[in-house]
């Protein structure tokens, strides 16, 4: 049977207290919006429809690669309401999927289990047990055990109020079982809304059995009204992807202060990653990388046996096999390093290729360079790659050694095995194998006598 999903996401979140839209806050840096979708993508012969309501405009904007059928319910007069705004479209014969767009932790596995209970006359539905169910809509059944309807908190009575099993929202039926249902509900309620939730009588007098299933963990069901439960989920999520590293063999000091906000799409073996490490973006990790506590890393791929020391910044950067970065180093994007490069403390670098063996040890700026092989770039170093107006290229070539406190004024290019002299501002071509250094004379004053205080009157 096909299949048709009806994402819900029309509402406004007043409890998020943001000029944003509830379902583009994020988890992990992704949309929960997105989290859905991608989980409803993951089904076969899937047709998904995503009511919104609530900053359509921006939600559909950002959200403009999703193959979905966007449908506008104009007024938010209930789930039920929402869910009739799609009926026109769906097709008799298939089985359709309600999810909510604020609910994103839901896991594959939880849904198939759901739809493997769907048939011609059952109607499957999420419920789930929980301590507090407060402010949820209430499973009633009958003394056989038996599903009969559900209540909302508002307009339950006291004795439904202590039922624990509650209503996750999520539900698969057949479209016209489905069609029929939508036409009768009414908004006779404590809230004045179409409820969707009253199908379940209307399906229990049409004798359609309702089957329940609960997801492995009640984490998978709960729902984002506020930023305390928008924190809660991040950290779960947190702790599902560091379990997912550490299954796939990473090492990871403390599971518990480990974010990745991305994707590691490759992953070599022994990784091992300190505390407060941040992934950003689309990242790879080749074998034996070591990364220190506190880096933060985004679009980067890292190559074997890299060292990553702690309290660097890494963005849209190419680090090299045997490599070691840091600690306090920053590689800026468009930055390349080859193979057995140092990069040290307080060094900065940005759009430059670095080549193979090259170092750069200590407080260092270098910008727009080409860097040859067994470079040795010494302490305080800086490419002076912009004269206000625009950017220009620093060359130097293999085996050069550049002196402490040397200003490279570009564009200037440093020959092959040349040496500059500590202190210099080099403004002009240098040529190979020669020392090169523009350095005002050194000069000792004979008889100069240090000031002294005046004395006071
Ligand atoms: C709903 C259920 C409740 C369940 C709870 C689980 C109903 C009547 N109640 O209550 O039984 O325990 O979810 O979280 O269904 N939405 C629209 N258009 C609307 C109204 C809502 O698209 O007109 C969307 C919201 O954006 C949200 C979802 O539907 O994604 C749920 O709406 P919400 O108002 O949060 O429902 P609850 O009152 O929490
Ligand atoms: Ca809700």
């Amino acid at each position: 049977m096909n299949l048709t999903t009806i994402i819900l996401a029309a509402g406004k979140g007043t409890r998020m207290r943001s000029e944003l839209p509830k379902v583009l806050h994020s988890i992990g840096h992704k949309p929960l919006l997105r989290h859905v979708y991608d989980l409803s993508a993951k089904l076969e012969n899937n047709t998904i429809h995503i009511v919104i309501g609530h900053c359509s405009e921006q939600v559909k904007k950002t959200l403009a690669d999703l193959s979905v059928n966007w449908i506008e319910q104009t007024q938010q007069l209930g789930t039920g309401h929402a869910v009739q705004q799609v009926k026109n479209q769906l097709d008799d014969n298939s089985m359709v999927l309600i999810l909510y767009g604020d609910v994103p932790l839901l896991q594959a596995e939880t849904l198939q289990l759901l739809l493997s209970k769907t048939n011609e006359n059952t109607l499957a539905l999420l419920t789930v047990n929980l301590a507090n169910p407060k402010g949820y809509g209430r499973i009633v059944r009958d003394n056989s055990g038996k599903v009969l309807r559900i209540v909302e908190e508002k307009d339950a009575n006291a004795t439904e109020k202590e039922i624990t099993e509650v209503n996750t929202g999520i539900l698969a039926v057949k479209g016209d079982a489905l069609k029929k249902w939508l036409s009768q509900l009414n908004n006779d309620n404590a809230q004045g809304e179409y409820y969707l939730t009253d199908i379940i009588a209307l399906a229990v007098a049409d004798c359609f059995e309702i089957a329940t299933r609960s997801p492995e963990n009640e984490d998978e069901v709960l729902g984002v009204n506020d930023k305390v439960q928008l924190a809660h989920l991040e950290r779960v999520y947190q702790l599902q992807q560091a379990k997912n590293l550490m299954q796939q063999g990473v090492t990871l000091r403390d599971p518990t202060r480990f974010d990745l906000r991305g994707t590691i799409t490759e992953l070599g073996q022994d990784i091992e990653i300190d505390v407060n490490v941040i992934f950003e973006g689309e990242n790879r990790l080749g074998n034996n990388v070591k990364i220190g506590a506190n880096c933060s890393i985004k679009n980067a791929t890292i190559g074997d046996n890299v060292i990553i020391l702690p309290n660097c910044v890494i963005e849209n950067a190419v680090v090299g096999a045997n490599s070691r970065i840091g600690p306090f180093a920053r590689l800026r994007p468009e930055t390349v390093l080859a193979t057995d490069t140092h990069i040290g403390n307080f060094v900065e670098i940005k759009k430059s290729i670095i080549g193979q063996g090259s170092k750069i040890n200590h407080l260092s700026y270098i910008g727009d360079s080409l860097i040859g092989k067994k470079v040795n770039i010494g302490a305080g170093t800086i490419t002076c790659n912009y004269d206000g107006a625009n950017k220009f290229q620093t060359i130097i070539e293999d085996g050069a050694f550049i002196g402490s406190d040397t200003q490279l004024v570009a564009p200037v290019t440093i020959g092959k095995n040349a040496t500059i002299g500590a202190g210099s501002t080099i403004t002009k071509d240098t040529p190979d194998n020669q020392l090169t250094l523009s350095r005002s004379k050194q000069m000792s004053l004979e008889g100069w006598q240090r000031p002294v205080k005046k004395e006071k009157l």
